[in-house]
């Protein structure tokens, strides 16, 4: 996920325009930042790092143009350097491109252009655009004709925003990634979100799919696929400047659990194939077949490893997850044939590190499952595949939890051979996977149920099998956020000792889903909570008809059960949301705790 803004206008303003326009834009990246302004040449300026580097090295230039664009970072293909940032241009310099998004084809792609004699620059998949325009203007094509014909050629998820030495116009394009238009006086903008250009205006258009637009001095056009003109509604954006980068939502938090269908199709984009069924984790190529895999992790983190390591098992890999801080100082025996997989949002969390440094050095193979491209674990691991969820803000991991779920099925997928057909199935319902997620966002009532209980003693959450690593997380997530006491239990341990603490005032939130015999059992430790007269919140796909036993349901849709506790997840990701709201905490800030933990 990236942040990029186009500009046409007053030619002495641009640069100023792009540079506070990323600024605004930096929660969607941070890695590395770069501007081209055009017209009659082309001037392009771009660092890894963050927007003071790239400001430092425009200092000493006067840089003026009537048309530019602009890009934040964060990485899906090659590190943070100043050559992978964006913009992208051909050769000559003659064509510069900003993208968010992943183009699905570009191996394919640049096998053809470095076929024909071009050479590449960067790592990236986004660099054969500024290739593909040029080679189309070779051709004869104007400006306008040689993006759409480059546009053409390009799979997977774009919004892209073009220029084009000596033409006074910016094209951009989305699909399958946002792209909104901005109408000033006398000047107009595109951008991933309105935030970029909302000091300038508040007028905007939200683009849909396959939409072209072309900006120049006389205003801004939008046309579909075919040419054909589209009528856009112009609509006033209403927010206040503090729920700028939240696009409107009040809270990080809240916002980060509504990207999750977008940020989970980047997980996926790609690496699910619907026709042949099959899954590809490019960076998992020369990976062989380990006998074990062992998993280290902390937090929420440790609860994706948890269920990674189910997977795993019930695939017919052995495999374990454990709390990195333990692993450090009592390794579990590992030798070369062994896989250790550090799952870490972040990439940086020390103690994961630490295991992940303790395990290398017994020789055993290791593997980074991480959001961020270039972070210590990706750096020091012999294998990385990451989650591609874009920056989290929010201190409370949401996107990033279900991204890493969902990475786990792909990695399970590549480790396990399960025969095509039930590999098939798994394709299509992560393909299905993002909609589901959307379908309980528009349809929880979570914020509802919590209302009955803002004055509870404390919360009790439970799961088995795969739905208690959504246990936990839905207790920490709870209590990370809402400063309630809040614990989750394997539902059979419940028996063993927690009984005691459940009360008429603790209510009890059960995940059952699946049809196996898990959601029966789990069935039977709800029926002895209420025997103890406390309130039950199901959280349900339907399974073991479980609804009939709550007094509250959270439903979600029903899908393969290694992916419905990836959808329980997002009922109790709004339950600890609505109740901190409800309290009034700093949700994106909570008390003590820091989005990344750099110590021991
Ligand atoms: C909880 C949370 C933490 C992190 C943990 C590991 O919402 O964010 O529990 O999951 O500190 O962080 P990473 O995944 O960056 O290693």
């Amino acid at each position: 996920m990236c942040g990029i803004i186009g500009y046409v206008g007053d030619a002495d303003e641009t640069l100023s325009v792009l540079l506070d326009g990323l600024s605004n834009l930096e929660y969607r990246g941070y890695d590395s930042a770069g501007v081209a302004v055009g017209g009659d040449g082309l001037r392009v300026e771009k660092r890894a790092g963050q927007l003071d580097a790239l400001e430092a090295a425009l200092d000493d230039a006067s840089v003026a143009g009537p048309v530019g664009i602009a890009h934040t970072r964060w990485s899906t293909h090659g590190p943070p350097t100043d050559d992978n940032a964006h913009p992208h241009t051909d050769e000559r310099g003659r064509v510069a491109v900003v993208h968010n998004g992943i183009i699905e084809n570009y191996r394919e792609l640049r096998d053809e252009l470095e076929h024909e004699g071009v050479t590449f620059a960067s790592e990236t998949d986004t660099e054969v655009v500024p290739h593909l325009i040029a080679r189309e203007l070779r051709g004869g094509l104007d400006p306008e004709a040689a993006v759409r014909a480059a546009t053409d050629r390009l799979a997977g998820s774009y919004a892209l925003a073009v220029v084009v030495a000596g033409t006074d116009a910016l094209f951009a394009v989305r699909h399958d990634s946002p792209l909104v238009l901005g109408v000033g006086d006398g000047e107009s903008f595109v951008a991933s979100d309105v935030p970029a250009f909302l000091e300038r205006t508040r007028d905007v258009a939200y683009l849909d799919d396959d939409e072209f637009v072309r900006l120049d001095d006389q205003g801004w056009t939008v046309t579909d696929a075919d040419g054909a003109t589209v009528e856009k509604e112009i609509r006033t954006v209403e927010w206040e400047a503090e729920q700028t980068g939240k696009s409107g939502y009040d809270h990080y938090m809240l916002k980060e659990i509504h990207e999750q269908p977008v940020s989970l199709r980047q997980c996926i984009s790609g690496r699910v194939d619907e026709l042949d069924g099959r899954i590809t984790v490019e960076e998992l190529d020369d990976l062989g077949a380990p006998e074990t895999v062992q998993f280290v992790a902390c937090g929420t983190s440790y609860h994706a490893a948890l269920y990674g390591a189910q997977l795993l098992r019930a695939a017919g890999i052995p495999a374990n997850a454990y709390y990195a801080h333990e692993y450090a100082t009592a390794p579990a025996p590992v030798s070369g044939d062994d896989l250790v997989v550090g799952v870490t949002q972040s990439g940086e969390t020390a103690d994961t590190l630490s295991a992940l440094r303790e395990a290398g050095g017994r020789g055993a193979e290791t593997l980074a499952l991480t959001n961020v491209v270039g972070s210590t674990a990706a750096r020091e691991s012999d294998h990385v595949v990451y989650i591609r969820a874009g920056p989290e803000i929010g201190v409370a991991a949401t996107k990033t939890f279900s991204s890493q779920l969902v990475g786990l099925n792909l990695l399970t997928a590549r480790l396990a051979d399960r025969g095509v057909e039930r590999r098939r199935d798994l394709v299509d319902e992560l393909r299905g996977v993002p909609s589901d997620v959307q379908a309980v966002l528009d349809e929880s009532n979570a914020a509802a149920v919590v209302e009955e209980f803002v004055d509870a003693d404390a919360f009790f959450f439970l799961g088995r099998g795969l739905d208690y690593p959504v246990a936990l997380e839905g207790a920490l997530k709870f209590k990370e956020i809402t400063y309630e006491h809040a614990e989750g239990f394997a539902a059979g341990e419940l028996k063993h000792g927690p009984l005691a603490l459940v009360t008429a005032n603790t209510p009890i939130f059960a995940v059952i889903t699946g049809d196996g015999e898990a959601a029966r059992k789990t069935l039977g430790n709800v029926k002895e909570v209420e025997a103890r007269d406390a309130p039950v919140v199901v959280v349900t796909d339907g399974a073991a008809e479980a609804g009939q036993y709550a007094d509250h349901v959270l439903k979600i849709p029903r899908t393969d059960e290694r992916l419905t506790p990836l959808l329980a997840n997002v009922q109790l990701q709004l339950v600890a949301y609505h109740m901190a709201a409800r309290l009034d905490r700093a949700i994106d800030k909570p008390r003590n705790l820091a989005k990344s933990v750099t110590v021991e």
